[in-house]
């Protein structure tokens, strides 16, 4: 696509404004105000909210930008877990309920303040003794469970990089992501719940360590009853070594541009992108973002639906509401087990009152009817919040009229594991314009532009770009500085997003969706890389080329285009296969819907398969410029 190829009628706009008591009561107050204050000093803005994070050295410059490098808080010093925990512990929050789990059969678990305190301290201790120091790559493959975050923050305790790895992807997916970071530990789990079953995920950690010399030791959070068997020559179990351990432990003291973490997310080319974040600037952006984009107050019970394995689960399930001090509510359920109710109840049961989903979940309770949110009082509800892909107008108006009963804001957050922390949104108490996910919060310059970097006329359609660095962008790409190279150097020195955008007469941003091949399923971003690789992995397939096709509930959904090899025949009990195979290999989530036999791809003539055809084809649309095509 390219950006004279749509332009979005702009027809009156429709606002919604909420109840003038949530401008009153937010933290950020006037929007407007704030703004103009961060664009009259963008680095004492910034200055300012880094003040809000305890460190142990105070920083002596606020960034340094070197292009396209940035360094935020320069030889600052500060411990993400001390501000995660330690500093509340202290303030009056011992006892302050920090996490509430509640697993899928219905068990339940509470960590305060100073019980989760401990747990992430001995468990810190554990992994010193079997050796993991400083800088050390640790992966994590977990289901949705305390654990979880306790081996993140243990980690982030110790100064190692933990490298979490979504429980649903599979043996290729995690193999790749543990030998690019070099990890030398994997904690995981024996098994994650799904819909009543248990999935194992020790035999995908078994397979995908092979190959992977640097792991040294595999760490195992046993929960099925009997327990599972350890290999003792290289496996531990996660409570044995913890339970062993003082819950004191020294925080590493950390430079603010020490590496905090690495997240792997899919590119349209090749293999996976490290997505490198340091401690000082990622702990600033997500704990501004969390306080002053969400809005959580002290005694709210805060619900963000998202995994911990992907960003959003980073920054919004545990750094950015845990720096904040906020009561955390974190659970292994889908949205529709054992009924499409269980989440409206879950928010009667706990009290949410600040809830965070993703559109694809929104569409999904469409699909089944408002009778089941209908049956919950959920008038804890304070503010409601969306992330992942566009909110489209009709999954506004829902969410808005049924969740938030005409009540709650909805606050929908553009942002990705690159930017860290939410860009563009409308803060709480602006008005909402449905479609729109809204302007560039303060602390952010963004804008809509052409190829060339220049800003195209309200109404038509252009790149997102951001022009202006913030202290959680991405510091690199591990082992691929050039691809972090090209974020910056595609469109006229900004960032681009690689997001196609409108941007309204009144200011706000309409994301259209993605400029590359990158398909949101579900939420969740699937490199057709991947797909294809996977797929030509496949004894029987010569070619493959995958595209999205929109689905009502989940925005997009895969489909596949192969070319057979010599000798096999195109049937459907090997269509099956090769889905089959793309589950085990890359994960469920990149699973095609459906699978087409070719004779041959659309390509260039360089031999680049044109995926843009493919899609044209398949909707009936005009396919644009054909004129690289081979023949
Ligand atoms: C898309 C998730 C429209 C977008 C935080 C972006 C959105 C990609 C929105 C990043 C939104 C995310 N409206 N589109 N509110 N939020 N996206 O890295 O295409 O998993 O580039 O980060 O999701 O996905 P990622």
């Amino acid at each position: 696509m390219t950006e004279q190829d749509f332009a979005v009628p702009l027809e009156t706009p429709k606002y919604y404004h909420p109840d003038p008591r949530y401008r009153e009561h937010s933290w950020i107050g006037d929007y407007g105000e704030v703004y103009r204050r961060f664009l009259n000093d963008p680095l004492l803005f910034w200055k300012e909210r880094a003040a809000e994070i305890e460190w142990f050295e105070p920083f002596d410059e606020v960034m340094e930008w070197e292009f396209p490098y940035c360094r935020w808080y320069l030889n600052g010093k500060l411990n993400v877990t001390t501000n995660c925990i330690d500093r509340h512990v202290r303030d009056g929050r011992a006892n302050k309920v920090a996490l509430f789990w509640r697993g899928e059969q219905g068990e339940e678990k509470a960590y305060t303040y100073s019980q989760l305190l401990r747990n992430v301290c001995a468990f810190a201790n554990a992994l010193k003794r079997i050796g993991v120091q400083k800088g050390d790559r640790v992966c994590i493959y977990m289901p949705v469970v305390p654990e979880q975050v306790i081996a993140m923050l243990a980690c982030a305790r110790i100064g190692a990089v933990h490298t979490v790895v979504f429980g649903g992807f599979g043996v290729h997916a995690l193999n790749q992501r543990i030998r690019d970071s070099g990890s030398r530990v994997v904690i995981t789990s024996d098994v994650s719940m799904r819909r009543g079953k248990e999935i194992q995920l020790k035999p995908i950690v078994e397979e995908a360590v092979v190959n992977a010399p640097s792991v040294e030791a595999i760490i195992v959070h046993r929960r099925s009853t009997p327990g599972v068997e350890l290999h003792s020559e290289i496996e531990l179990d996660f409570y044995e070594i913890l339970e062993k351990e003082s819950n004191t432990c020294e925080p590493e003291v950390m430079d603010a541009e020490d590496p905090l973490f690495l997240l792997y997310t899919s590119g349209t080319t090749g293999s996976p992108k490290g997505i490198i974040h340091a401690c000082g600037g990622y702990a600033v952006g997500t704990q501004y973002t969390t306080k002053y984009v969400l809005d959580i107050k002290d005694d709210d019970v805060y619900w963000c639906t998202a995994d911990p394995g992907w960003i959003t689960g980073h920054s919004y399930v545990v750094y950015g509401p845990l720096l904040n001090g906020a009561t955390v509510f974190l659970t292994e359920t889908t949205p529709d087990f054992p009924d499409p109710g269980i989440w409206w109840k879950l928010i009667r049961d706990y009290g949410v009152t600040v809830f965070y989903t993703a559109p694809t979940a929104i569409r999904m309770f469409m699909r089944v009817g408002e009778h089941w949110p209908d049956r919950y009082d959920l008038s804890s509800l304070r503010i409601l919040a969306s992330v992942g892909e566009p909110l489209n107008p009709e999954a506004f108006e829902w969410f808005y009229h049924h969740i938030g009963r005409d009540r709650c804001p909805i606050v929908d957050t553009w942002w990705q594991t690159e930017t860290g922390m939410h860009m563009i949104t409308t803060m709480v108490g602006e008005p909402m314009r449905p479609g729109f996910a809204g302007k560039p919060i303060p602390g952010v310059m963004a804008d809509v532009v052409d190829m060339d970097g220049k800003p195209v006329e309200p109404g038509n359609g252009g790149y997102l770009v951001i022009k202006h660095p913030w202290p959680s962008m991405m510091r690199s790409v591990y082992n691929n500085d050039e691809r972090y190279r090209q974020y910056w150097t595609t469109i006229d020195r900004l960032y681009t997003a690689t997001d196609l955008a409108v941007k309204g007469h009144d200011g706000n941003i309409m994301v259209i969706g993605r400029a590359d091949d990158l398909i949101i399923v579900a939420g969740h971003n699937i490199g057709t890389a991947e797909v294809e690789s996977a797929l030509v992995s496949h004894e029987a397939v010569a070619e493959a080329a995958v595209i999205g096709v929109p689905d009502p509930v989940k925005g997009n959904q895969i489909k596949a285009f192969v070319i057979l090899r010599d000798g096999y025949g195109g049937s459907d009990r090997l269509k099956s296969d090769l889905r089959y195979h793309v589950r085990m290999t890359v994960g469920p989530i990149a699973m095609p819907s459906e699978i087409k036999y070719m004779d041959s791809l659309p390509k260039t003539r360089s031999g680049k398969i044109m995926r843009r055809v493919l899609k044209a084809q398949e909707l009936g649309m005009d396919p644009g410029d054909t004129s690289t095509l081979e023949d």
